[in-house]
Order: C-alpha cells, then sequence, then structure tokens
C-alpha cells in the first residue's frame, strides 16, 4: 500500500505495476497469484473413519495441493495455527506416538513445498528437544520462533510478497515495526497469525497488511473471508479437512474487493438472520403498548435498510477495476483424490506405530482389581448361556470393532484403541496390549452390561441389565459418533435374542 503514495504522487504507475493481471487464452484474466491456506492441522494425518462424513487426509491435501500447482497460476502455500500437535502437556505413555506423528507429518510437509509455516502455541510448548529435532529437519521455513515476529520474502511470478510470521502473543509495536520495515520491494504482505479473532483482526488493521491467515481458532467450520482494517482474514477450519483457496488479482497497490460466492453466501445468511429477528422483534412491539412509536418507527427504518441490503445483495457483481480476489473452500471428503506417494507414507506409519506400541506396551497388564471390582470374562463366557444374544452380537458393529482397526493396522494405535475394545482402562480389563487373550477385544457385552465374572459363575447374582446413555457416551462422543442419538440407537439393539424373545426356528 506504500506503493500508492507513490502513484499519485507521480500521477504514473512507473514502478508500481508488478504482478499485474496476464490475459488468459479464453480472455478472461488470469489470477495473478494463487495463495491455498491451511490453518490448524494439529497433528491429523488423517481423520479416524468414525464418523459419517470424514474430512481430510493430508494424502487428500496433497492431491489438491499438486492440482493447484499446475503451473499457470504462481501458487504459494501458508500455514498457521497448531501444525503438530493437539495438546500441550502430553502423557508420558503418548509422547512416542505424537512424536513419530510429527515426524511423519514433517516429511509430508516437506514433500508439499510450503512457503511458510507459523507454528502455533501448542507447538510451541512440547519440550524444547522435540521442537528443535522437527525444526532443524524441516525444509520449509517456520516463523517467528524467536523474535515477536520475522519476514520471508517471496517471489511468486513477478510478485514480490513479504510474509510476516506473528509469535503468538507478540506486542502490536513490534509486528507494526516488521511490517513496515517489509513494505519496501514488496507488493504483497501477508501476515500469519496465531490467536483469537480479536487478535487477527488487530493484525489485519497494522497499516500495510493486506491478508491475515488467522490460526488458532481451533473450530470445524472455515470463516470466510472477513475485513479487519484495509486487510483481509483467511482461515480454512481445523485438522486439515480442507483449505482454502484465494485467487488474487492484482492491477493496483490498492486494498482488494472481495468477490467470493463463499462471503456473499455468509452475509446474506447474517443479513436473513437479523431481518426475521428484527421482523419479529417489530410484530411484537407493534402488539405491546408500552413501546414508543418513535422508537418503533426507527427500527421499522433499520428493518427497511437491511432489506434494500439484501436486495442489492441479488445484483450481479460489478467487476472491479481495483484489485479483488476470490477465496473458496475446498473440503476434503472421502472421495476426494489422493496423492498416492503420500497414502503410503502414511500405510507405513500406521505400521511403524502400531509395531512400537506393541513392544513399548508389551507389560502393560490391567489395573488390578479393588476388593469390590469385578472381572472382565470376555463376551464368549457369556455366549455360553445367551447364544442368541451372542450370534447377534457377533454380526452387530460391535462384534467385528477390533477387526476395523487390525485391517487398518490401527489396533495398538493410543488414538484408536480404547474405544473399540471392552473394558479399557477399567480393573481387570484390557489395555492397549491385553485384552485376555482376545477375549476383550471388540465392544462386548460387557462393555454395556458391566464386568460379569460373578454372574457368570452364579447367574442368580444380578448383572446389570439397562444401559443407559452414559454407558455409550464415552464412546459415542460428538467427535466419533456425530449422528448419535440414544433413542435411535438404542432401538437397534433390542432385537429377538437380544432383548426381545429369539424367533423360533
Ligand atoms: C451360566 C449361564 C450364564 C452366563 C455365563 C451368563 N448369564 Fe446372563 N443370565 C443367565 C440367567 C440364567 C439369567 C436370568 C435370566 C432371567 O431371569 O430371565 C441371566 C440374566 C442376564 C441379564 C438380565 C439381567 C439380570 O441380571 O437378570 C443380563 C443383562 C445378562 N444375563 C447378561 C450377561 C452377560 C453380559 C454375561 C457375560 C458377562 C452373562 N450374562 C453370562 C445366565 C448366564
Ligand atoms: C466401548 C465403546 C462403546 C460403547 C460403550 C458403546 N459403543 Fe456403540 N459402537 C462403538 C464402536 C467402536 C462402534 C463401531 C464399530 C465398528 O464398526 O467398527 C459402535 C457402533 C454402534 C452402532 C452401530 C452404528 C452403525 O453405524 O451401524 C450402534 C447402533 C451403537 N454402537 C449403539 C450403542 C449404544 C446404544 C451404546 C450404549 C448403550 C453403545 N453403542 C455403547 C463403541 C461403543
Ligand atoms: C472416543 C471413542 C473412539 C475412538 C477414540 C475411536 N473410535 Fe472409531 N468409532 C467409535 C464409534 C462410537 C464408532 C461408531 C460411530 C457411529 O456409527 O455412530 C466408530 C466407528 C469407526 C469406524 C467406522 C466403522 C465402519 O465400518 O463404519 C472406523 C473405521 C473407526 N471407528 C476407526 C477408528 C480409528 C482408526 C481410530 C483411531 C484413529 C478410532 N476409530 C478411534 C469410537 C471411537
Ligand atoms: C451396546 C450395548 C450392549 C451390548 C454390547 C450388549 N447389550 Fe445386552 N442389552 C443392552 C440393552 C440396551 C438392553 C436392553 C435393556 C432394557 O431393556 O432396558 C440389553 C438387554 C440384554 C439382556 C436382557 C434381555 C431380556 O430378555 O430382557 C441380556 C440377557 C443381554 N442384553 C445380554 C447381552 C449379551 C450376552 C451381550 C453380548 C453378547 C450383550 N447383551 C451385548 C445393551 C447391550
Amino acid at each position: 500500500m506504500r506503493c500508492l503514495l507513490v502513484l499519485l504522487a507521480l500521477g504514473a504507475t512507473a514502478g508500481c505495476n508488478r504482478g499485474q493481471s496476464k490475459e488468459a487464452p479464453d480472455g478472461k484474466p488470469s489470477p495473478t497469484l494463487r495463495l491455498a491456506v491451511v490453518t490448524d492441522l494439529k497433528g491429523y494425518l488423517e481423520p479416524c473413519g468414525c464418523t459419517s462424513r470424514p474430512l481430510g487426509g493430508i494424502d487428500r491435501l496433497a492431491a489438491q495441493i499438486r492440482a493447484l500447482r499446475d503451473g499457470s497460476v504462481p501458487l504459494v502455500v501458508l500455514m498457521a495455527g497448531d501444525l503438530f500437535f493437539d495438546t500441550d502437556a502430553l502423557e508420558p505413555a503418548r509422547v512416542d506416538q505424537a512424536n513419530r506423528n510429527a515426524s511423519t507429518l514433517l516429511g509430508i510437509l516437506d514433500h508439499l513445498e510450503i512457503d511458510a509455516a507459523l507454528p502455533g502455541r501448542r507447538d510451541r510448548a512440547q519440550p524444547q528437544e522435540e521442537l528443535a529435532r522437527l525444526h532443524t529437519a524441516s525444509r520449509f521455513p517456520w516463523l517467528a520462533m524467536k523474535g515477536a515476529a520475522e519476514v520471508v520474502r517471496i517471489k511468486a511470478g513477478e510478485l514480490r510478497i513479504a510474509v510476516v510470521g506473528v509469535r503468538p502473543g507478540a506486542k502490536r509495536d513490534a509486528v507494526m515495526a516488521a511490517v513496515g520495515s517489509a513494505q519496501a520491494e514488496t507488493d504483497l504482505t501477508i501476515a500469519l497469525v496465531h490467536g483469537s479473532r480479536r487478535d487477527a483482526n488487530r493484525i489485519g488493521a497494522i497499516d500495510g497488511v493486506d491478508f491475515v491467515v488467522h490460526g488458532g481458532l481451533d473450530q470445524d467450520a472455515p470463516l470466510p473471508p472477513h475485513r479487519a482494517g484495509e486487510a483481509w482474514v483467511l482461515n480454512a477450519g481445523r485438522q486439515g479437512q480442507g483449505l482454502t483457496v484465494v485467487d488474487l488479482h492484482r492491477k493496483t497497490d490498492e486494498a482488494f474487493a472481495d468477490l467470493s460466492e463463499w462471503s456473499k453466501k455468509e452475509r446474506i445468511r447474517q443479513l436473513e438472520a437479523q431481518i426475521a429477528d428484527l421482523s419479529e422483534k417489530i410484530l411484537e412491539w407493534e402488539r405491546s403498548k408500552d413501546v414508543d412509536p418513535a422508537d418503533l418507527r426507527a427500527q421499522s427504518d433499520r428493518l427497511a435498510a437491511l432489506k434494500t441490503q439484501r436486495e442489492a445483495m441479488d445484483a450481479p457483481p460489478r467487476s472491479p477495476r481495483g484489485n479483488s480476489f476470490t477465496a473458496r473452500w475446498v473440503e476434503l471428503p472421502k472421495e476426494a483424490p489422493t496423492d498416492q506417494e503420500v497414502t503410503k507414507l502414511m500405510r507405513e506409519h500406521d505400521k511403524a506405530v502400531n509395531q512400537a506400541n506393541r513392544e513399548a506396551f508389551a507389560d502393560l497388564a490391567p489395573r488390578p482389581l479393588g476388593p469390590d471390582d469385578i472381572a472382565y470374562v470376555g463376551s464368549e463366557a457369556c455366549g455360553t448361556c445367551h447364544n442368541p444374544a451372542y450370534v447377534w452380537w457377533q454380526s452387530h458393529p460391535h462384534g467385528h470393532a477390533y477387526l476395523t482397526l487390525q485391517t487398518r493396522n490401527k489396533e495398538f494405535n493410543l488414538d484408536c484403541v480404547g474405544c473399540h475394545v471392552t473394558g479399557y482402562d477399567q480393573p481387570g480389563g484390557s489395555t492397549v496390549t491385553h485384552n485376555l487373550k482376545g477375549a476383550l477385544v471388540n465392544v462386548g457385552c460387557e462393555s454395556c452390561h458391566g464386568p460379569g465374572a460373578a454372574h457368570t459363575k452364579n447367574p442368580e447374582i444380578d448383572i446389570v441389565e439397562d444401559a443407559p446413555e452414559s454407558t455409550c457416551l464415552p464412546c459415542h462422543n460428538e467427535e466419533h459418533s456425530d449422528q448419535f442419538d440414544y433413542e435411535t440407537y438404542k432401538k437397534t439393539l433390542i432385537v429377538p435374542g437380544h432383548g426381545l424373545p429369539p424367533v423360533e426356528p
């Protein structure tokens, strides 16, 4: 934005027209630059696969980035927010798996040719030794690991870009100084931030910043671009569920206009919600005798203004004469293409983690039974007397929950095993390696009815009959069972042979 002053003063475009849009063969101007933005990856190599519509996968992300780098438009890939870790204080037992995960991810990110990244607070909270190990091995720049702000310069086609990494919690003055120093010889300034919305907006408001890549929000839904000062704030959700792709058309040194359908839809949604809300309130006020007519008129005028704004959104967009961009959210569902090379690295990683944990936790015995605890016996033991129930259970997803992990080389994975076995971490139950020689794999009878040794020995001793919602929720939580509804799910468990009399042959 510095250049604008020169432009006005000289009345000429000399020296200021770098990175202008070129004409594509079809007559439409092709973008000057394409940004691919990823925020809050948090060490996710792929989604767990538990939910109805799993999103993400670093191999899918890699395929997208490869496709975007098609040579027609210069591509810059930026990341902000926690990259490698999703917790700041790892339990000692989880350190090895988390570090292996970080190493695998780092290798893959290197392969993606990231232009710059701003690690988040959780990354920075890891033990210095581990962080240094990763940082040294990394081929892409990690910003602001020491100072409050750090600038890297990128040349993309004709454009000279300054990327300013802002250390989480950095003082605004320090960031202003870094942005200021970056302005010379720069066509575009992009700040990478980890923090709250307020933090991102504060950095966006600094003179000279054109875009802010905002990590640290840590929410699933990506935010459409929004304004902060002269800048635009970009976010891409979390856990690699997708990426935000921005096509920039740069003609001058002015601020950018947002032509995205994405933001437009969001704006329309907001306006319609405001209109509905205010209309309802006005109806109420009209019915009430206590509201001052002048106030009511003022509110009606406000409503009319909102409606005018809403109608204006339907007009076809004017093609802007100055700078503009369009941003889109590229979601990564199961069907999205994968980068085979990266998939291979992920599968090797799964095997390595499985093998390492199997050895590291070989001696991890279940917690001992207390005086009032009942031992687990496994579903097969129940089947000797409850055969119809056992037969039903074997064909239910609970009956092969462990196979689900085994086929993926994840049965010793600490992120997975706990919900796909019976009595995990319970006295006399299972651990990552111990499961009563296979009796406690899968989500067995005792996951719902409680440990059954006493009842098995003597059926006169009652076992828990009902399984209330609280029994299901530790496994069927929001992250792993998005469609869970207790009544609906439970109904499917009450079948002939289990809860209903067996069908006579
Ligand atoms: C030796 C045979 C036997 C074994 C083994 C056995 N049960 Fe039972 N179970 C019974 C009998 C008998 C009843 C009482 C049936 C009735 O009253 O209708 C019963 C009742 C139940 C009930 C109803 C609640 C209650 O206490 O009356 C549940 C639930 C149950 N069993 C679950 C299990 C589970 C889970 C296992 C394995 C951990 C298991 N049973 C093992 C024989 C057995
Ligand atoms: C120990 C963890 C655990 C508990 C406790 C648990 N579940 Fe599950 N449940 C699972 C897992 C894991 C699966 C998926 C298994 C697979 O396909 O690999 C599953 C699958 C299901 C399914 C099948 C869903 C489908 O897509 O077909 C139903 C229904 C279900 N659970 C209901 C319940 C109910 C109701 C409760 C409580 C009464 C409960 N579960 C308790 C772990 C658990
Ligand atoms: C907090 C408990 C929990 C954890 C941890 C967990 N799962 Fe699950 N998983 C579930 C539940 C519950 C379901 C069933 C969800 C439903 O149908 O509503 C499920 C279902 C699945 C399914 C779908 C099975 C099918 O055939 O449809 C896969 C695959 C799966 N999990 C794999 C994994 C992997 C891999 C991990 C580790 C990265 C993992 N899970 C960690 C609870 C968990
Ligand atoms: C996902 C949870 C879950 C699993 C796993 C499960 N049950 Fe149940 N079971 C229930 C629920 C819920 C009921 C119904 C309780 C009620 O009616 O309130 C029930 C009822 C029963 C009853 C009472 C039946 C009756 O006639 O009223 C028996 C017996 C039983 N289960 C045995 C088993 C056995 C044996 C297994 C393993 C082979 C098993 N259950 C696995 C949840 C489960």
